[in-house]
């Protein structure tokens, strides 16, 4: 089965042909970050705008490249949610409207099981079931995965997700947006134990986190630095350095609380923020400790891209999964609320 992957839920444009025998035969991904830097942040309007320029180019460079022609496609898999609605609603009319032009069925995807069945694209995909960290600009969540659709939510931000804390935490030191990648370069230049942050709900049971005291502390440290004048790059790339260790220490030792209750020693890790290279570190070194494998796709599939819509819905059309040609998109959306396959 030969499916084309549409993703355009937040600032970038992806487009991947999958087929279930051959495996990824094309992706081509158009990222949004020069034209929001301007404004520290994505600007909704402007993304569904650039989403609808991108998308069609951007299929006819992934059929040119796999040698497909549209005759070819069995189905289309869209992002359907969660995600900006302006943004997510382009790319859903785009596959309905190419799924009704050749005759063949469109199927909305949920981001963050795109995002979570990402490492099965890998030459050394993990077997269910696994305990999953998703990290991303919008979610963080512990999840047991016992199979595609089987899901349960074992632990979840109670306020910025990782990504969210990564972004606004450069945002105020004045770095560019998104913050993630700008934070992990300084912090390699950061001097190790000048500033130590704290490692939020980690002295009590449970596997919830919360992220948005780490970034007061950020600021009240980045302040404390501007006000005693002295040097400010340096400054930013220590901030940098202890606010990444306490995210990755944070993310590390829960991800060990749930693997342990979860009774489970494969753990894999999906979303934005795993192509962070000291968390992979960090949970690698975990994980050999108590031989058990971690599990990740490649940075480019880490963020967004449409490879990994393009896979999750071959699966679910494979197993008959089947959708009306309403153009229906949701904000918010538990994946819990996903049927099992
Ligand atoms: O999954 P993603 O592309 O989009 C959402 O679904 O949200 O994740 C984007 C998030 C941003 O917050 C970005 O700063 C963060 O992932 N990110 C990183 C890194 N690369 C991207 N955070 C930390 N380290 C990185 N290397
Ligand atoms: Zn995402």
């Amino acid at each position: 089965m030969l499916v084309l992957g549409l993703e355009t839920s937040c600032d970038e444009t992806g487009v991947a042909l999958y087929d279930s025998e051959r495996g990824l035969l094309a992706d081509a991904l158009f990222s949004q970050i020069d034209l929001h830097r301007a404004y520290g942040g994505v600007v909704p309007e402007l993304a569904s705008r650039d989403h609808v320029k991108r998308m069609l180019p951007l299929i006819r460079q992934v059929l040119a490249e796999a040698g497909c022609v549209p005759s070819q496609i069995d189905a289309v898999a869209y992002t359907a949610g969660p995600g900006l609605v302006g943004a997510l609603l382009v790319g859903a009319a785009c596959a309905q409207a190419l799924a009704f032009a050749w005759g063949i069925p469109a199927l909305g995807v949920h981001h963050m099981e795109g995002h979570l069945l990402a490492p099965m694209l890998e030459p050394q995909p993990p077997e269910f079931p696994f305990v999953a960290l998703l990290v991303s600009g919008g979610h963080t969540q512990l999840v047991r995965v016992d199979g595609i659709g089987r899901y349960e939510l074992m632990g979840e931000s109670l306020d910025d997700a990782a990504g969210e804390a990564f972004d606004k935490t450069a945002k105020m030191m004045g770095l560019n947006y998104p913050g993630g990648p700008e934070i992990a370069r300084l912090a390699a230049q950061g001097v190790e134990g000048r500033f130590v942050f704290p490692r939020p709900m980690c002295d009590r049971p449970g596997l919830d986190f919360s992220f948005s005291g780490l970034k007061t502390f950020a600021l009240n440290t980045w302040q404390q630095c501007v006000g005693a004048g002295g040097d400010h790059e340096q400054a930013r790339c220590d901030i940098s350095l202890a606010f990444q260790q306490a995210v990755v220490e944070t993310l590390t030792i829960k991800c060990k609380r749930a693997l342990k209750q979860a009774g489970l020693k494969r753990l894999v890790i999906a979303g934005g923020v795993s192509a962070n290279k000291a968390l992979r570190v960090s949970l690698e070194k975990m994980l050999g400790d108590m031989k058990g494998d971690v599990y990740y796709a490649r940075p480019q599939f880490c963020t967004d891209n449409g490879a990994m819509i393009a896979y999750a819905g071959c699966q679910r059309l494979q197993a008959g999964q089947q959708e009306s040609l309403a153009i229906s998109v949701q904000a918010r959306w538990p994946m819990e609320q996903l049927s099992p396959l």
